[in-house]
């Protein structure tokens, strides 16, 4: 990648709040936070850290928990290279900073040994989730040199994957003539923002907005309701088709699709300080928190247009997405918005935490959320437990109690 040394000033405003944010530090107002649940995030924090020794307990040495299944009790797990492989850490990581529990953070430091290869892979778009959600917590916690040149090395393959003639950072590759590109790779971007502050190259930086621009003016429907595929020709960067892979239908809204995508571009605003993002981002929170079938207690069907509505799944990982992306998202809009937004999230955090969603202490395997859906149309991780739905959950709540402070 050709260096270009920006300043910090180029940089928009953008990266000197890329962090302090990003972990759920915002200087926002407090009053609209209720100290009650704030403080019972504190047994939040102490009920995941006992999950998570249970988690830990029958792990294979260089195995990643994916899901547990609880009709047959049996755990699956993957290698470093799945996609939700940070997640683990990461977890850990949010629990060990509210908790100061010491076995979370040794298992967090035990289990990012076998990620480190990852910073190499150029066959996947999900460094972001992989390694900054893991590398970039152990390093916000205790900065090392390792830990910055292992996100440099990540952000580098990641732009490995980005195509100038389609503005975009292909996410999956394909035997066949097609470049596609999911809503879901807008959450890798923050961590070529953070390249771009730890090195003071541009190249990241203009990656990032690239892909977001181009995501604008193609995965979005009039109503801001997003495709979850783009499928663009690698020859002219044209739009060749869109369509789902998880949805229910090319034409329907996937939740978690939707949930990416708030988050996203919430980041993308922080970063950039660009208000298209801004409105982009309150466009979607708009679609979101007026569908008439968002239920009342604000925890989305797996797809808004599911079959079957209301007898349909709920997927509690896009509630979490949602809720911790709307508490960042609260702090960069007029009082009455942000007043809403916060309430959602509230709301989302309070289902979430309740025994609807929470698991019993000792229960679901040592994961902390149920009844979550990973991909429906392929019968797989139907109704169980998510990596991610621990991991936004539990920055979710970081980030609300840090409101309340
Ligand atoms: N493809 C990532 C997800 O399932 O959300």
């Amino acid at each position: 990648m050709m260096k270009k040394r920006i300043s910090w000033k180029q940089c928009a405003a953008a990266t000197t709040l890329v962090f302090a944010v990003a972990c759920g530090t915002q200087k926002q107002s407090t009053s609209k936070a209720d100290k009650a649940l704030a403080q019972s995030f504190d047994k939040g924090f102490a009920d995941a850290g006992a999950q998570y020794k249970i988690l830990m307990k029958d792990l294979p040495a260089d195995k990643f928990p994916k899901t547990y299944f609880p009709t047959t009790a049996k755990h699956e797990y993957s290698g470093s290279g799945w996609w939700c492989s940070g997640f683990y850490p990461g977890t850990l990581l949010y629990t060990f900073e509210q908790t100061k529990d010491e076995a979370l953070y040794k298992e967090a430091m035990r289990i990012l040994e076998p990620l480190k290869k990852e910073q190499f892979n150029k066959s996947t778009h999900d460094l972001g989730f992989m390694m900054f959600c893991s590398f970039g917590n152990a390093n916000r916690l205790q900065p090392k040199p390792e830990y910055k040149e292992i996100l440099i090395n990540s952000a580098k393959s990641l732009c490995t994957r980005f195509d100038p003639k389609v503005g975009c950072i292909k996410s999956w590759d394909s035997k066949k003539p097609e470049f596609l590109v999911i809503i879901d790779n807008m959450m890798n971007l923050e961590l070529l923002f953070w390249a771009t502050e730890a090195t003071g190259d541009s190249s990241y930086y203009k990656i990032a907005v690239t892909h977001a621009n181009t995501t604008i003016k193609n995965h979005f429907r009039p109503d801001y309701s997003s495709y979850h595929v783009i499928n663009y020709n690698p020859e002219t960067g044209a739009v060749q088709q869109k369509r789902t892979a998880q949805g229910a239908a090319d034409e329907s809204a996937w939740a978690r699709g939707q949930a990416w995508g708030l988050y996203g571009f919430t980041v993308m605003y922080r970063a950039t300080k660009d208000k298209q993002y801004l409105d982009q981002a309150n466009h979607i929170a708009r679609y979101i928190l007026s569908h008439p079938n968002l239920p009342a207690d604000k925890v989305p069907y797996w797809d808004f247009n599911a079959p079957g509505l209301p007898n349909a799944l709920r997927d509690a990982s896009a509630a979490a997405i949602m809720a911790s992306a709307l508490l960042e998202l609260q702090g960069y809009v007029e009082p009455a918005q942000s007043k809403e937004y916060f309430g959602v999230a509230e709301a989302m955090l309070r289902s979430l935490s309740s025994p609807a969603y929470k698991a019993a202490p000792g229960a679901n395997g040592g994961f902390l959320i149920e009844h979550c859906v990973g991909h429906l149309p392929a019968k797989s991780e139907v109704d169980v437990p998510l990596t991610y739905a621990d991991y936004y959950y539990v920055e979710a709540m970081k980030r609300y109690k840090d409101l309340a402070k």
